[in-house]
């Protein structure tokens, strides 16, 4: 089968640790699934993958992607009870725990010792034609959820939604400034702002991105620089949360925008993870700071109630063959994506 893969590290363009090309196809063991492929977004945890950055360790051949939706092509033997029929469409839940430590057994899968992603060793990730997938993962999809669309909602719209909702406790009415607006994590936190009645500023480094950004339902797009944060308290006062991805790049002017007692909300640091942690504003200022990561399967199936509630629907930047996937990853690489970037087998 047809797989992006990290064939080898240490190259000194990350891009030339990928390989496309042939893979044998998995085999589904007792107690999981053959998932056929039908959309896999990209994240950027495969880029970190590719640079060698990983929580498990990295042994190439790796499979890469996080986020897949299709249909089910096969169990392996003894499948569980209540699992959905083969053929049918469902989405994958990204997050794997073992589902036996203390953390599994108290329900906190998110805190389980083992967590993984798809593609984190010794699982395959999703850029491929098909991936085995443990059977609890597999979440039925409404057949008019499109596999391009489901794709998208795993990792970066469940990020988002935990990061809001759970996290930050935000609701209608709520005041939040997003960081870094062309991101997946970004634009989606973007769109579940705007179907549940939260105020959104945006920030982003790109004219076009911040044009976009107003499209989709922020109230002001602002260029993340000196005078950012006084214009964030100008149009309100200070904000409830911050959604931070960028780090570095943005952490003063998320600590600075923050009314008095609000949030940041932070989940990846693309620009770099060590910004001054300014102690006397926390402190002063009663700022919380809540490290977020990915979601629980409860909070993905929230997820898609709400997105078929509200007719919310990704923000997909470009769809690529999986074939050209070497293509799409430049493109992230690059930070020009607005949105999502799906590949399709
Ligand atoms: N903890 C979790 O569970 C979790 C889940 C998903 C993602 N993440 C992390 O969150 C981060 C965002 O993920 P994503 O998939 O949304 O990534 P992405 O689509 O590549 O978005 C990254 C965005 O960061 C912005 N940015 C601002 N300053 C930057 C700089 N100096 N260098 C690079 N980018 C900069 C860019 O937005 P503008 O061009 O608009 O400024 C860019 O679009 C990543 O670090 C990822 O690993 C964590
Ligand atoms: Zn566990």
């Amino acid at each position: 089968m047809l797989a992006a893969h990290l064939a080898r590290t240490g190259a000194e363009d990350p891009l030339d640790n990928l390989e496309v090309g042939d893979l044998p196809t998995p085999e589904p063991r007792p107690g999981w699934a053959l998932l056929k492929v039908e959309a896999a977004s990209l994240n950027h945890h495969d880029l970190w993958l590719l640079r060698g950055v990983s929580a498990s360790p990295i042994e190439p051949p790796q499979v890469l992607g996080t986020d897949a939706a299709g249909t089910v092509a096969a169990y392996g033997p003894d499948p569980p009870a209540g699992v959905p029929e083969v053929g049918s469409p469902v989405l994958l839940h990204a997050v794997i725990s073992d589902g036996t430590c203390p953390a599994c057994r108290r329900g906190e899968e998110l805190y389980c010792r083992r967590m993984a992603l798809f593609s984190d060793k010794p699982y395959d990730g999703t850029l491929a034609e098909y991936v085995a997938v443990p059977a609890a993962n597999l979440v039925p999809r409404p057949a008019e959820l499109a596999a391009a669309d489901a794709a998208c909602l795993p990792t970066a719209y469940l990020t988002a939604y935990r990061m809001l909702f759970t996290r930050a406790g935000l609701r209608p009415g709520s005041t939040v400034l997003i960081q870094g607006a062309g991101g997946g994590v970004a634009t989606a936190a973007l769109l579940l702002c705007r179907a549940t009645g939260i105020t959104a500023i945006a920030t982003s480094r790109d004219e076009a991105k911040r044009e976009a950004a107003l499209k989709l339902g922020a109230v002001a797009a602002l260029a993340p620089d000196r005078g950012t944060a006084k214009q964030v308290l100008g149009l309100t006062g200070g904000v409830d949360a911050v959604i931070e991805t960028v780090g570095e790049a943005t952490w003063d002017i998320s600590l600075r925008s923050l009314r008095p007692g609000g949030a940041v909300v932070v989940a990846g640091a693309t620009s770099g993870g060590d910004p001054s942690a300014q102690l006397n504003r926390v402190f002063y200022r009663q700022i919380s700071v809540l490290g977020s990561t990915m979601g629980t399967r409860a909070e993905l199936e929230r997820l898609m109630v709400l997105v078929h509630a509200s007719g919310l629907r990704p923000l997909i930047d470009r769809t690529y063959p999986l074939a050209e996937a070497r293509a799409a990853l430049s493109r992230m690489a690059a930070g020009e994506q607005q949105g999502k970037i799906v590949l399709v087998p």
